[in-house]
């Protein structure tokens, strides 16, 4: 579908121009776009901001951006200055309605010049207390009146809660088409991530075994090394619940555990991705004492370098009580998943950053070997590597060379770096394009955001409800709290990690 594009003029305009997101991501994103030919002949970027800008100026500034975060490393100058031509910065304030007649006006220019159905899509990369202020005079100027052509973009996080999601999406579908609506979750837009449904569902053998038969539990591990860095305001008011799980990891588990689709339509690929947020078990009040954890960072070392405790971060409360790890055990009431479990967790300030799913399949149901040969024994394991090391490895039993039978495990692997030449586009890019274009399968629908915040309320106020009496509970480069080992621990499994030496970046 993505070819339709090229004879698609468009008009991107971003609210928060001149913000880290446009600086770091999405420039540098339509910067490749533009090199790798998938952007249209004709297209303006506008940039909006308060500062007092000229084209120039805001061209310059983003140059730097794409310098330092583009995939291609420094611009080639050549390149970058007929690209720079399509960008324009607009110095007004979203608060005024002046500053939407004068996007108006603009878009009514590039219309007049371009002739024929231009695309005009709002990206709101701004903080979420902007998103009503923008959408509604979007709307009340008119501008996006051409529900074919018209899109507007929303960043997470998407609402707080399960109300203030709810309230969102009831004034943007007062204002716009659900197919208007792009809810951005950048982990969809992940190479490995996309690559989860090939492999599930363009392989015949997968499927016989994807379901309670042969799968033991699965694991869906998120860590990071970095802290919060300069987002320490936004990150108390948030925590590891809200800001990754909510969106990201209950993205992951969606494409794990959903049905196989009709078709690669968005609609589809969304229903069957909302069918699993609505057999997820709920959590009762008595459950969570043994099925959720929460921890906080202390300070400590990483890499060599002394790193504060969550606590002395700047713009944290010196007594949060905000969680900077979460993990969690979920199950999934319907006929393919009864009974497997589905661990989840992710953690800031942890030993190692690496994203994987798990997927541990039962034991053979007989040993027949001797027992002497079985010292490394383990059960069939596939490990989707989503970052850093971007590779699909299935574990196996197999025998050591020698005369006598000795048995041990070793990967089937299929990695991208050794796979391919080409270079991986960043999630951006892809849903940047798709936003062109007009695709909506790698974004969220509204009702798939309101279950995932409806699955985790009840441990949101369980957890807002109560103050943790030992945060800070992990120290920097740990694996997280203790009592996270337990809640796996207590069924019989480890959480499963990537050896440092098969980490390829
Ligand atoms: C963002 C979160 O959505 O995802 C950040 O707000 C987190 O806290 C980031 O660090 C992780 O994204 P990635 O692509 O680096 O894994």
């Amino acid at each position: 579908m993505k070819f339709t594009l090229k004879d698609k003029p468009t008009v991107f305009i971003i609210f928060g121009g001149t913000g880290d997101l446009a600086w770091r991501k999405l420039v540098p994103a339509l910067y490749n776009l533009y090199i790798d030919k998938w952007m249209p002949k004709e297209f303006a970027v506008i940039g909006n901001g308060r500062s007092k800008l000229s084209d120039d100026d805001f061209r310059e500034t983003l140059k730097e951006g794409v310098d330092q975060f583009s995939r291609r490393g420094k611009v080639d100058n050549e390149v970058w200055n007929n690209f720079s031509k399509h960008l324009y910065f607009q110095s007004a304030d979203i608060k005024n309605v002046s500053t939407y007649k004068d996007l108006g006006k603009r878009i009514r220019a590039f219309k007049k010049e371009w002739k024929g159905d231009v695309n005009v899509i709002f990206y709101l990369a701004v903080a979420p207390r902007f998103f009503t202020t923008i959408a509604e005079n979007i709307a009340a100027q008119k501008l996006a009146t051409d529900v074919a052509h018209s899109r507007i973009v929303i960043e997470k996080p998407f609402g707080h809660d399960l109300e203030s999601a709810r309230e969102l999406n009831k004034l943007l579908c007062g204002m716009f088409d659900e197919s208007q609506i792009y809810r951005i979750d950048h982990y969809l837009g992940k190479e490995t991530v996309q690559n989860i449904m090939t492999f599930r569902f363009a392989n015949a053998i997968m499927e016989p075994v994807w379901n309670r038969n042969y799968i033991d539990h699965v694991q869906i591990s998120v860590s990071e090394q970095l802290g919060v860095g300069g987002r320490g305001g936004y990150y108390d008011e948030a925590g590891a619940l809200r800001d990754m799980v909510q969106n990201h990891l209950l993205q992951l588990l969606c494409l794990v555990a959903m049905e196989p689709p009709v078709t690669f339509d968005a609609d589809e690929v969304r229903n069957r991705k909302v069918d699993v947020l609505h057999a997820m078990r709920r959590f009762h009040a008595e459950d969570l004492s043994h099925m959720v954890v929460r921890g906080q960072y202390g300070p400590g070392w990483i890499e060599g370098d002394e790193v504060p405790g969550y606590r002395q971060e700047d713009g944290v409360n010196p007594e949060s009580n905000t969680e900077t790890f979460a993990a969690l055990k979920f199950f999934i009431d319907n006929w393919r998943w009864q009974g497997v479990p589905f661990y989840v967790r992710t953690g800031k300030r942890m030993h190692q950053s690496a994203s994987l799913v798990t997927i541990q399949f039962k034991d053979v149901p007989h040993y027949v070997f001797p027992n002497a040969s079985n010292e490394n024994w383990q059960q069939n394991r596939l490990v989707m590597s989503i970052q850093p090391e971007m590779s699909i490895r299935l574990q196996v039993q197999a025998k050591r060379p020698g005369l006598d039978m000795t048995i041990n495990p070793v990967d089937m692997v299929f990695d991208y770096k050794g796979t391919y030449d080409t270079d991986t586009p960043e999630a951006y890019e892809t849903l940047l394009l798709d936003t062109m274009v007009g695709d909506q399968t790698l974004f969220m629908r509204g009702d798939q955001v309101e279950a995932a915040w409806e699955l985790l309320m009840p441990v949101l106020n369980a957890w807002e409800s109560k103050q943790s009496l030992n945060f800070p509970n992990y120290s920097a480069d740990s694996w997280g709290p203790e009592i996270a080992e337990a809640l796996i621990a207590r069924d019989g499994f480890h959480w499963f990690t990537l050896p440092v030496d098969k980490i390829k970046k």
